[in-house]
């Protein structure tokens, strides 16, 4: 089988996909599967790559397209009028906007090639943070109060203290990896807080501290529809950071411990497997997602967001967690494609 593993991307999140890519192609079985990588640029530009072990960089190789209707059928850009392979699955390892949020999952679909992970509305609901709240509070599952702006709406940092209280966080709707996340602790560092997710999406979300653990699980779908839901694994991040934040995340080595299975009481790790099935189900979900929670002092579980496309860098919990199910790294390749496939 062809495998199209596309990586990088045009969102903030590039540097991410290329760490997560790296992972996926290295554990992909090719006895099974000729890996085509295809880097997309900054600007969104497709290159056709070589499956050489070589570090991964987008721009290098021959510029494709996918053609529409074509089956997977890749069409060089340009005077290349090379010979290129047709793709049996496309497999976007692609984090935040114009990866991870329906837009290429679109494409695939218009191309009538087969693709791994999230469907189109799946992963658009779950990408838009104030969109997934919404059908996940509409399907009974608790999530932290929030309040959603757009730059045109008045805010008043006291009326929406008075609400929420104090600290709040400040996020981009539809970022990734804490891009434009801020912790305000008052009112004077909100309006920059505004400012800066801002920059990074028109529509902003201020949503309420909910003091507690971070849990996750991992949910793959299998091709007979059932659903591993892994138990959940914990983040700890280092006191030094805000939060689990850029930096912790990828950058700073004592940034976050990753504890897989989360030490949790056993009530805990079923009800967070419920919850994440719910969630995975509300949000039109198939394939692939992470399903992140807050774990409060009194043992109840919030649903903080849902990933389509969840890390997979060296330092993820994505992988961990479906480990701890007996599914290795290849394994759960293998069951997306099957599942692509089906
Ligand atoms: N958005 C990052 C990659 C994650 O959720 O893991
Ligand atoms: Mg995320």
């Amino acid at each position: 089988l062809k495998i199209g593993v596309l990586f990088g991307g045009q969102s903030a999140e590039h540097d991410v996909s290329i760490m997560s890519a790296t992972n996926v192609m290295k554990a992909m079985d090719r006895g099974r599967y000729d890996v085509l990588p295809i880097g997309v640029d900054r600007d969104g530009c497709w290159w056709l790559g070589a499956d050489d072990g070589e570090p991964l960089q987008p721009g290098r190789g021959v510029q494709v397209a996918l053609l529409p209707g074509g089956k997977g059928r890749l069409v060089a850009v340009g005077d290349g009028a090379a010979t290129l392979p047709q793709l049996d699955v496309l497999f976007p390892v692609l984090h935040g906007r114009f990866g991870e949020d329906g837009t290429v999952q679109g494409y695939a679909e218009l191309a009538g090639v087969p693709y791994a992970g999230c469907g189109l509305i799946g992963s658009a609901a779950a990408m838009d943070k104030d969109v997934a709240k919404r059908l996940l509070k509409q399907a009974g599952i608790p999530v932290a109060r929030s309040v959603c702006l757009t730059a045109s709406d008045p805010v008043s940092a006291t009326a929406i203290s008075d609400r929420l209280g104090w600290p709040l966080f400040v996020k981009p709707a539809r970022q990734g990896s804490s891009f434009g996340v801020s912790r305000v602790d008052g009112s004077q560092a909100f309006l920059p807080a505004l400012e800066t997710a801002f920059r990074y999406d028109a529509k902003v979300l201020v949503e309420e501290f909910l003091q507690g653990r971070e849990i996750e699980c991992a949910v793959l779908q299998h091709a007979d529809g059932s659903l591993t839901v892994s138990p959940p694994g914990e983040i700890v991040t280092n006191k030094k950071h805000d939060f689990y934040n850029y930096e912790a995340k990828y950058f700073d080595p004592d940034g976050a411990a990753i504890h897989v299975p989360a030490k949790v009481v056993e009530a805990v790790v079923e009800q967070a497997k419920i919850l994440a099935a719910d969630a995975f189900r509300a949000l039109g979900c198939d394939g692939i997602a992470r399903v992140d929670f807050f774990l409060t002092e009194a043992g109840e579980l919030y649903v903080n967001e849902i990933n389509t496309m969840p890390g997979c860098t060296n330092r993820s919990m994505y992988p961990l967690a479906l480990g701890k199910c007996g599914i290795s790294y290849s394994g759960w390749i293998d069951v997306a494609i099957e599942f692509a496939l089906k």
